[in-house]
């Protein structure tokens, strides 16, 4: 398996810098920046401001967590000077069923939810099977901040600094078997504490699900995330844990990741399972293969209004073609959607 990042993505900048430092290093060089432009600065640019975290106040985060941020990789790789998604937007505009179905339900809802303690079950075709409490799953790798677009099937994007971990150290440590072909990723069911699995209305058969290749949960870009703009994930973000993989569409962010298996077969997935013939297993974005609903050759990038509509032309994986066009050398995606 080769592990490599493009230059494309990767940030030369490699130096680990404390948050702190970092946070007012960006808020200069946005301030600087800004000036220069004579725009505003990004809300989340300053942790000091009562601004930056607008409409979620800061939780009082895991010891685990507080420890891992010290030691933070800021900004690993990022999104080639686009623009970062204002908090606000990436925080009030969710898509989490469980927590309701509108944009601003997770928002609203997911206060119920139960981040601490959280454990991840593993099992299926590994050396090292079990249940795992999440600061012990994450100890040994290192914390990243990867600044990522976020291209939704419903043709609307974003640009998010996620903090996570490659998905690829985790699974290293609980060692996949040369039986393993697929993993598939759990969700937290809960009902006495997400409105959406109780509702009779919902056409979801929970928990949701979502699976990727071996190769694909292996690669360099592909991440777990715990936290984003510099602090830890809230809820309606999918927290403690969830599914980060830049060029496929955002339904397989699967978030709130209570399990993994690794499999032989390729398992269900929750919108395959839903309408097979609008989602498909791999959910690359692709702007030449359109969704019935939804043409995928152009979005929307969030913020957006009718004035400022902020339309902008698909790229093919989302931009990150150099990194994995080559997963699928040989496959007709038209066909594997
Ligand atoms: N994970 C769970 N468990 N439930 C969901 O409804 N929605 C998916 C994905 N992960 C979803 C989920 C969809 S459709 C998208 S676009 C992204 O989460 C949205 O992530 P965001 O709300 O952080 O932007």
């Amino acid at each position: 398996m080769l592990i490599k990042v493009s230059q494309a993505s990767a940030c030369h900048e490699s130096e680990i810098t404390p948050q702190a430092a970092y946070l007012s290093r960006r808020t200069l060089m946005a301030g600087a920046a800004a000036l220069a432009a004579g725009a505003s600065l990004p809300a989340w640019a300053d942790s000091s401001s009562a601004s930056a975290y607008e409409g979620v106040e800061p939780g009082k985060p895991a010891a685990w967590f507080q420890e891992k941020l010290k030691q933070t990789h800021w900004q690993a790789i990022t999104a080639k000077g686009e623009a970062i998604t204002p908090f606000k937007d990436a925080t009030h505009y969710n898509n989490f069923y469980e927590f309701g179905t509108d944009k601003g339900d997770p928002a609203q809802n997911a206060g119920s939810l139960k981040t601490e303690p959280w454990s991840i079950v593993v099992d299926g075709e590994v050396g090292k099977p079990g249940k795992y409490a999440l600061e012990d799953f994450v100890k040994p790798s290192q914390l990243e901040e990867r600044i990522y677009r976020l291209r939704c099937v419903e043709a609307w994007s974003m640009v998010i600094p996620w903090l996570g971990f490659p998905l690829a150290s985790i699974l290293k440590q609980v060692e996949p078997t040369s039986k393993a072909r697929y993993v598939r990723f759990e969700t937290l069911q809960d009902p006495a504490t997400m409105p959406g699995q109780r509702s009779s209305f919902s056409y979801i058969q929970w928990p949701y699900e979502e699976g990727l290749r071996l190769d694909e949960a292996m690669h360099p870009l592909t991440l777990l995330a715990v936290g984003m703009y510099g602090r830890e994930l809230p809820n309606q973000n999918g927290a403690p844990l969830r599914l980060i993989v830049p060029w496929k569409y955002g339904f397989k962010g699967i978030k709130s990741i209570v399990r993994m298996s690794l499999v032989t077969e390729q398992p269900r997935t929750t919108w395959q399972g839903i309408a097979p013939d609008e989602y498909g297993f791999y959910a690359n974005v692709n702007p030449q293969v359109d969704h019935p609903r939804w043409t995928q050759a152009r979005e929307r990038r969030l913020p957006s209004g009718l004035f400022a509509p902020n339309v902008r032309e698909t790229q093919m994986f989302n931009g990150y073609a150099e990194d994995v066009a080559s997963l699928y050398a040989g496959l007709d995606l038209r066909v594997n959607y």
